[in-house]
């Protein structure tokens, strides 16, 4: 058995702690926190056991200032990791069945503070249930086979093995984020902006259902054809909750009584839901598309909102420069990643000042696609006015900049011009 030293007693006390529960079973998740090792911005980590392809796993979260980084470890590489890490920590809490233990170390001693739990038969039964239930999408699902990425057989098509990467990685993140806001409701109001052929969406689906949850979905599309293809895969693998409309995002007019209430969608099938909304997705949503959609997250009290910006036109034509950063912009592959850079800076600032906890990260690496970066909020408190030092630092980005009009600063504002916006994907 893989046997580290540590500073204290106390320490590899804890780490045995660690071993035994992952060995008997009974281990919840490891959180270090008060990390003092050379990982920048590295604020805690989060531990937890998931099966990948039939394999036990140790899955960390890694939370940055910034964004989140999921790790996937087998096991004795994950305890490896966990060593590195509590050595390097000054906080740990291990949750178990059985007891909730804390280590708090400081240079000189190590604390050890133990809670026993009661721990039933049910509340096992339960934790092997969610250890079961911890995966992304099931490739047997048969949408997939629908949406022409796997065969008859149940395989990935060779060509569209980057697109099930893609849709895995989505729902990962999504999952993790999702632990992060109130998670206990079952019925869960979500709208996909740009829906598309609906990869993400059905898998979104496939994935809550696994959970045991109730998912409302409604896709939102320009483009009719996907439309139709849609909503007749739902319809054929029985996904009653999942709705398809045509329409567009920049007048998608949820009213108070429900998200399909919209007179937009005079054929919705559905009843009326509540009038929160849980989660707004828009991935790839082209250009203001996406001002638009965070516009109806945010008034719509979305507890989640994600998107992946694309196209970043609006802010391109806008900018001045000051002259110290012209000999860097006179190539114009930079010119057009500082326009997205500042697009998505004044998005994410945006979010923050209305009370959202905001991370910008990459969400699949650059050799999957080129749309990479995703814009992750989960709602952290009720606003009556938005934060006014956040609100001047994106005055003074747009001052240096010489932007005049950002188009999701104006939808808060309630001084958006509805015009018209043409996909130019
Ligand atoms: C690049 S695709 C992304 C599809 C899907 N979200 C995905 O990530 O796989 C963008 C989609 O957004 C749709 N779209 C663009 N502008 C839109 C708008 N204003 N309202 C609704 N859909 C829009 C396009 O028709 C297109 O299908």
């Amino acid at each position: 058995m893989f046997a580290p030293k540590f500073s204290f007693e106390q320490e590899q006390q804890f780490f045995l702690d660690i071993q035994q529960s992952i060995e008997n079973k009974s281990f919840e998740r490891l959180i270090l926190s008060q990390y003092k090792g050379d990982l920048a911005d590295l604020e805690k980590m989060t531990f937890r056991m998931i099966e990948l392809q039939g394999q036990p796993t140790l899955t960390c979260l890694y939370h940055h200032t910034t964004q989140d980084i999921t790790k996937n470890y087998v096991m004795d590489e994950g305890l490896e990791k966990i060593a590195e890490l509590l050595a390097q920590s000054k906080q740990a809490n291990l949750f178990t069945l059985n007891q909730d233990i804390q280590l708090k170390k400081n240079k000189k001693k190590a604390m050890l503070n133990i809670q026993k739990k009661q721990a039933s038969a049910t509340k096992v039964e339960q934790h092997q249930h969610n250890r079961e239930k911890q995966r992304y999408v099931q490739q047997h699902s048969p949408f997939l086979k629908h949406l022409g990425i796997t065969d008859e057989k149940g395989q990935i098509i060779p060509s569209m093995a980057r697109k099930w990467k893609q849709i895995n990685k989505f729902i990962e993140i999504f999952s993790n984020a999702y632990e992060q806001i109130d998670a206990s409701q079952q019925e869960l109001n979500i709208v996909d902006f740009g829906s598309g052929k609906g990869y993400l969406t059905f898998a979104l689906y496939d994935y809550l259902q696994a959970q045991d949850k109730i998912p409302l979905i409604t896709g939102v599309e320009l483009r009719s054809n996907l439309v139709e293809f849609c909503q007749n895969v739902a319809d054929q693998v029985g996904y009653h909750h999942l709705d398809f409309f045509e329409g567009d995002v920049r007048s998608y007019q949820p009213d108070e009584r429900g998200l399909n209430e919209a007179s937009l969608y005079p054929s919705a099938r559905r009843e009326p839901r509540s009038s929160d909304l849980d989660v707004m997705i828009a991935l790839h949503a082209c250009d203001i598309a996406t001002d638009f959609a965070i516009h109806t997250g945010i008034r719509l009290n979305a507890s989640m909102i994600m998107c992946a910006p694309c196209c970043h036109k609006e802010l391109r034509p806008q900018l001045k420069s000051p002259d110290v950063l012209q000999p860097m912009l006179q190539f114009g592959i930079h010119a057009g990643q500082q326009a997205e850079m500042l697009t998505d800076t004044l998005r994410a600032l945006l979010l923050k000042a209305y009370g959202y906890e905001t991370k910008v990260f990459e969400f699949v690496a650059l050799e999957h696609t080129s749309k990479n970066k995703m814009i992750l909020a989960t709602k952290r408190k009720d606003i009556q006015q938005p934060d006014p030092n956040i609100m001047q630092q994106i005055q003074a980005l747009k001052a240096m900049y010489g932007i005049e009009k950002q188009s999701l600063e104006l939808l808060l504002q309630d001084q958006m011009p509805v015009e018209n916006l043409g996909c130019k994907c």
